[in-house]
């Protein structure tokens, strides 16, 4: 399982790194950003879902 944010969609709120940290990070701006290559580690498969679920914008996704 991998993340991913559409550059195009996100608007900063931040939901993802706060919610999940250990995936996301953010930018200069506050913009979200996929840590690392967007694994989703082991055991990190829910906390992926929650970050999809609480983005307003739904910029991300599960591929
Ligand atoms: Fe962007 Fe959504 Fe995260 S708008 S900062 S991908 S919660």
């Amino acid at each position: 399982m991998k993340v991913r944010i559409d550059p195009e969609r996100c608007q900063g709120h931040g939901r993802c790194y706060e919610l999940a940290p250990g995936l996301f990070t953010e930018d200069d701006e506050g913009y979200g950003l996929v840590a690392g290559e967007g694994v989703v580690p082991p055991g990190e498969e829910r906390t992926a879902r929650l970050a999809v679920a609480n983005c307003p914008e739904r910029a991300i996704e599960i591929i």
